[in-house]
């Protein structure tokens, strides 16, 4: 086992509540459409805060919760596929609010799956001896990506930000198995700046291969929304995170059976239900909070682990299985001792 375990833990919520209720005035939705499809009641939208003040938030109380000197954290990673600057990335700004000034800090880009690549790395750095503890913040607007004019997507996602201490102490790390599926990635897209310069003459010397291929499935990827094919998104995250649970179980030696918490991304109940089904263990040990959050892309699992050492679930010797997956396409598991 890898001595790499959860610390402390932190999170913030945007204060704007956004009811199904209230979609059904922007969009032609229904509380029961949405609750059935997806399990979400709620999500919080950001009233302003930028990702980067979310962040900060919650890795300051996992700090505090961990009692760890931020001077003595070596290494910050963030994930987030909404930040508030190209650059300094996430991971910078946060390591100058907490003060954790001998780290070296980057960002990690794996959309859904951010946290879980994020601790992976973090506990091979620490199992390599360069760095001892590991501050990981995951923080996202998705509401700036997010077309309050498609239904289809605007009722899934909220905002928000989790954050957790790694290191020695407590706890650590069995296995882990992260997978990429770059083929796939067309399913679930959102477009960044075009080019754009004053010497670009819209000729283009060589258009051949210049595009991605994305615009095969969705024709109008021309602005910086979500695009999301629902269904094969569905399938792909059934199938990646028991592929994933399985793997990590196996791997440590550990029956699926014997694992106390599965705390995936909480994208979508039905994923969730559908994935307890397919593991054969009951829905009493998957942490859920999708309803009252929505998708808060990488920060849900995070958020999650949050609530969890809130409300008494995050028992010492506990052990956990933490799933991702998202645009990518990525997935991936670890399995814990918290
Ligand atoms: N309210 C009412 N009707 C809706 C809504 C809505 N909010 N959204 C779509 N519909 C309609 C569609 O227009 C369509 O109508 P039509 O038959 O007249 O054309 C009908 O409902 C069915 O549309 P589908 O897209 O086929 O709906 P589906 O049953 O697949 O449910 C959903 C959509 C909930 C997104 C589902 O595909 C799903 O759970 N996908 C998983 C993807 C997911 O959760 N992604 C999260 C983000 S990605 C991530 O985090 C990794």
């Amino acid at each position: 086992m890898i001595e790499a375990g959860i610390l402390g833990t932190g999170s913030y919520l945007p204060d704007v509540v956004v009811t199904n209720q209230d979609m059904s005035g922007i969009v032609e939705t229904s509380d029961e459409w949405i609750t059935t499809r997806t399990g979400i009641s709620e999500r919080r939208l950001s009233s302003g805060e930028p990702t980067w003040f979310m962040g900060a938030v919650a890795a300051r109380r996992a700090i505090a919760a961990s009692g760890v000197d931020p001077k003595s954290i070596g290494l910050v990673l963030a994930t987030t596929g909404t930040p508030d600057y190209f650059f300094p990335s996430l991971a910078c700004i946060v390591q100058a609010e907490v003060g954790a000034d001998d780290a070296f800090a980057f960002d990690v880009g794996a959309a859904c799956s951010g946290f879980v690549y994020a601790y992976d790395i973090a506990s091979k750095y620490i199992a390599s001896g360069a760095v001892k503890y590991v501050l990981i913040v995951s923080a996202e607007n998705i509401s700036k990506l997010t077309n309050y004019a498609d239904r289809s997507t605007c009722i899934l996602f909220g905002d928000g930000a989790g954050a957790v201490v790694v290191g020695p102490g407590r706890g650590g790390v069995h296995s882990s198995y992260l997978r990429s599926d770059g083929k796939g990635g067309d399913v679930l897209v959102c477009r960044a700046l075009p080019i754009s310069h004053p010497f670009l003459d819209g000729t283009g010397r060589n258009p051949e291969g210049w595009d991605s291929g994305f615009q095969d499935r969705f024709p109008d990827l021309d602005d910086n929304y979500i695009r999301m094919d629902g269904q094969e998104v569905y399938k792909f995250a059934v199938r990646a995170v028991v592929e994933s649970t399985q793997a990590v179980c196996a791997e440590a030696g550990i029956a699926v059976s014997e694992v106390d918490h599965f705390v995936m991304h909480q994208a979508n109940m039905r994923i969730l239900e559908a994935a307890a089904r397919r593991l054969g263990v009951g829905m009493d040990r998957f942490v859920v909070h999708i309803g009252e959050m929505g998708n808060a892309s990488s920060a849900s699992i995070p958020i999650c682990l949050d609530n969890m050492a809130r409300d008494g679930r995050m028992k010492p010797g506990d052990k956990a299985v933490l799933a991702g997956f998202g645009a990518g396409l990525t997935y991936g598991a670890m399995l814990v001792t918290l």
